[in-house]
């Protein structure tokens, strides 16, 4: 006999601060660090076009899944699947996919804090003219200065755990609608005033078009594919749980299918917009678009240290950033939380410090590897290389392939049809083949590519 879980009480007044929690999960250090750097290690053009392909094809339809069945079940997770899976005749084993969720939160958030960490640095540093009138070449060296130096990394990534663990603690409402509503614009606006000054005061602005927009085939690797695909998922938060985990506050009457179309755009506008920013930068200081991690951090502070105001907009840029990555951060670790205080009455307090203590502590791993463990590599990468690639290119695309398929397949066609209430019975449809068929189809087909190119 299943036995039922509890529903979370309450849900939030409006579409509107789902769409703001689900924004502000989304929108993060995938899109301001990890977009540009991936996309300037993969060659440009061609990958942006596989990224864009697979948030098109593979994301919405997941992230639709992930919303209606958060919201249906009206609970956490790794509840929501093993109970619906129950109702629908299936097998509780479906928990699994939200255990697996709950594991990628806790990895991808150990190393996000650490980068979040370098963030706060930043701030810092340029808020006290560390930054005012240096090149290119001391910029790089003071990403080394920072990278090198595990106690700095350990300080920052430490304050940036707290934080989070404050906002979890007390409970995820307060404090995110003012952190998206007035922050996320704010950043949206200063990275326009960025691209204003690639514009202006490089020479390279045509050349950073190019780099994201024009497509050379040639570049494009079977690893590059998985990689656009891997950061499809990261970048949309999908496939462990987070967007199910908001959905479950989601009102009834609110469109999913217009919800989730927002949300992707905004995403996807941040990131093209931060790659419009960074690469005109990159070209004109002949730094290597290739440069890895620390991309974002060697460009711009190079421009805020020598635009006129730069001190202040460079302090308020990486403000922003670390509070758009605390918006995203809370929503790695919220999954687990919910299970633990709904399931069996630990205190939200408590299940704060236990899992923030574990998360810390595994972040040291990506604080080494950085130095002291740079030459520790499995697979030709090291701890936070092996991290990163593990969650956003394999855990992630997993747990959406099979949300797509219980969604699909699992799950009645009326009550699905039901919750996404769509009047338009084509676009059901559509949706219906995607999550069946179209989804999980370029998710696997990605995946047994690679692989086997990877082991042949
Ligand atoms: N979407 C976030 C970003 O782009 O920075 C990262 C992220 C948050 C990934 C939450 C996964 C997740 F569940
Ligand atoms: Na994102």
């Amino acid at each position: 006999m299943a036995e039922a879980h509890k529903a979370v009480s309450g849900t939030w007044a409006t579409r509107w601060t789902f769409i703001l929690a689900a924004t502000g999960s989304a929108v993060g250090l995938g899109n301001i660090w990890k977009f540009p750097y991936i996309t300037g290690e993969y060659g440009g053009g061609a990958f942006v076009l596989v990224y864009l392909a697979c948030i098109a094809v593979v994301g919405i339809p997941i992230m639709m899944s992930e919303v209606l069945i958060g919201r249906h079940a009206r609970r956490n997770p790794i509840n929501a699947m093993g109970d619906l899976a129950v109702e629908s005749g299936s097998t509780r084993a479906w928990s699994l996919v939200g255990w697996m969720g709950v594991l990628a939160g806790f990895l991808i958030l150990s190393f996000y804090s650490v980068i979040a960490g370098w963030a706060l640095n930043y701030t810092a540093d340029i808020g006290m003219g560390l930054f005012n009138g240096v090149n290119a070449e001391q910029t790089g060296k003071m990403f080394g200065d920072l990278t090198s130096n595990p106690g700095r990394l350990i300080f920052w990534h430490s304050l940036f755990m707290i934080l989070t663990a404050i906002i979890i603690a007390r409970g995820i409402h307060k404090g995110l609608e003012n952190s998206v509503r007035i922050m996320m614009p704010a950043l949206f606006v200063l990275l326009l005033v960025m691209v204003g000054y690639s514009v202006t005061s490089t020479d390279k602005f045509g050349e950073g078009l190019q780099f994201l927009f024009a497509f050379d085939f040639s570049k494009l690797t079977g690893e590059a594919i998985l990689v656009a695909m891997g950061h499809a998922f990261f970048t949309l938060s999908l496939g462990m749980g987070a967007i199910m985990t908001y959905g479950a506050y989601m009102p009834k009457q609110a469109s999913i299918g217009g919800t989730v179309l927002t949300i992707a755009v905004l995403d996807t506008l941040v990131a093209l917009v931060a790659g419009m920013a960074i690469f005109p930068i990159v070209f004109a200081n002949g730094l290597e678009a290739g440069a890895g991690p620390g991309l974002l951090f060697v460009s711009l502070p190079q421009a805020f240290g020598s635009m006129a105001g730069g001190q202040i907009f460079g302090t308020i840029f990486f403000l922003l950033v670390s509070i758009a990555a605390l918006s995203s951060a809370i929503s790695l670790i919220e999954p687990a939380v919910a299970y633990i205080v709904q399931q069996h009455n630990v205190s939200r307090l408590t299940a704060t410090i236990c899992f923030s203590l574990i998360v810390w502590l595994l972040g040291l791993g990506t604080v080494f590897s950085f130095n002291i463990w740079s030459e520790v590599k499995l697979f030709d990468k090291n701890f936070f290389d092996l991290l990163d690639f593990l969650t956003a290119n394999i855990m992630l695309p997993l747990g959406g392939l099979l949300i797509s398929i219980f969604a699909g397949w699992i799950l009645k066609r009326s009550v699905v049809l039901n919750e996404l209430a769509m009047q338009n019975l084509v676009r059901f449809n559509t949706w219906r083949a995607a999550a069946r068929v179209f989804s999980p189809l370029a998710v696997l087909v990605i995946f047994v590519t690679t692989l086997y190119k990877a082991f042949s």
